[in-house]
């Protein structure tokens, strides 16, 4: 059993991993802002981990989040490129500059490995296909930078100071609790909102732009992996499903799965999209052992049925009571985060 942290444990992949280390036996600590993220998301795993609320740019918390901890898993970030192309600082801060503060912190805390939430962003429009580690990087909007910024950091620290890290290039995470809410919102929960309403959904551009989309479980075997793999230190992964599909076919593997005949409706490309990505995952494979187990139509089918169940009307998101939800501390008492970290005491920041 390992001490991890998972920063952006509220967001959407972040809380998956919250999830699945649980389930394996590891004590959690989750540090997040909130700012994209969601109390709802860790609605199953509250009372057994440590919620600590705040920024990755206040180094001070991070350093207290930090003690104790074996494993990072670092997925905080303001995850969307037109956002950034909105406010680039903020993206900057929280990818750029946060996982700096992650890293020192780690660092100095001798965490034993840290697994970076990476960005296929970086290879932007590539020549060749599928897109190979080897391959040129080319980041076209502030985000992508901001990521690979954050890649290189990564790649730094353990050249420099001998911090264990490996860097994952997800592709096109989707899943339950992917947020539809908002100006940013990534394609799959904005097709799926809109069609299971019956409505048209918006295609920026032709529709033939492609994306390799990623199951948000097969991401977490990822990361899991890149956790305990002998010899990995200061590589890096491309993370996907290896198969690429147009919005287009995203839109009809949607109808079939739906039984609905909908229409995209066209509105002029985003600046700072890329055209295609696809993934070639033999490295992943190979290093890691990663085996992709859930493709594009069975991940939008357990997508649907997460969906609908969240619409009965007696239940809240993810199936619990509003109720039962407490609002997260602005921040802990340091008992909390050295309870865990000792391991003499498990406490929850909710004090249940
Ligand atoms: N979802 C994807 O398709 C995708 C693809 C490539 C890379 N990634 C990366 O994976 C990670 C997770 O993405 P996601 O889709 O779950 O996004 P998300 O927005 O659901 O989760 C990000 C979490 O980080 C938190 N956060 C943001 N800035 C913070 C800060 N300064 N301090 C503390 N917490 C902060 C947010 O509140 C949120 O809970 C991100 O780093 C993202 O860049 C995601």
């Amino acid at each position: 059993m390992a001490v991890c942290l998972v920063t952006g444990g509220a967001g959407f992949v972040g809380s998956h991993l919250v999830d699945a280390l649980l389930m394996r036996g590891h004590q959690v600590r989750v540090l997040d802002n909130f700012s994209t993220g969601n109390l709802a998301n860790l609605a199953g795993a509250w009372d057994q981990i440590e919620l600590i609320s705040g920024d990755l740019l206040d180094l001070e918390l991070v350093r207290e989040a930090m003690q104790g901890v074996e494993l990072v898993f670092h997925q905080a970030g303001l995850a969307s490129v037109p956002r950034s192309l909105a406010d680039p600082p903020s993206t900057h801060h929280s990818c750029a500059t946060g996982t700096l503060h992650v890293l020192m912190a780690a660092r100095d805390a001798q965490v034993r490995r840290l697994i970076y939430a990476g960005s296929s962003s970086a290879y932007g429009n590539s020549a060749l296909l599928p897109q190979r580690e080897a391959d040129p990087t080319q980041p076209l909007s502030p985000y992508a930078v901001a990521k690979f910024a954050g890649e290189q950091y990564c790649a730094a620290f353990t050249h420099i100071y001998g911090l264990e890290t490996v860097r994952l290039r997800n592709f096109n995470v989707f899943g339950p609790r992917q947020s539809a809410g908002g100006p940013y919102a990534a394609v799959v929960p904005l097709f799926l909102e809109a069609m299971l309403a019956g409505r048209s959904p918006v295609i920026y551009g032709d529709g033939l732009q492609s994306r390799d989309f990623t199951y948000v479980d097969n991401v977490v075997q990822a990361n899991l992996l890149a956790a305990e793999a002998p010899r990995v230190a200061g590589m890096f992964y491309n993370v996907a499903f290896g198969r690429s599909t147009s919005l287009l076919d995203l839109l009809d593997t949607i109808n079939e799965l739906l039984g609905t005949h909908l229409k995209p409706i066209y509105n002029s490309p985003r600046p700072g999209d890329v055209r295609h990505s696809h993934a070639d995952i033999s490295r992943a494979q190979i290093d890691l052992g990663y085996c992709p187990s859930i493709d594009l139509k069975q991940g939008l089918r357990l997508c649907i049925d997460s969906l609908l169940r969240e619409r009965e009307p007696s239940k809240s998101k993810n199936g619990v009571s509003k109720q039962r939800m407490p609002a997260p501390h602005r921040r802990p008492p340091v008992v909390s985060a050295r309870a865990g970290a000792t391991g003499t005491q498990r406490e929850n920041v909710f004090g249940t």
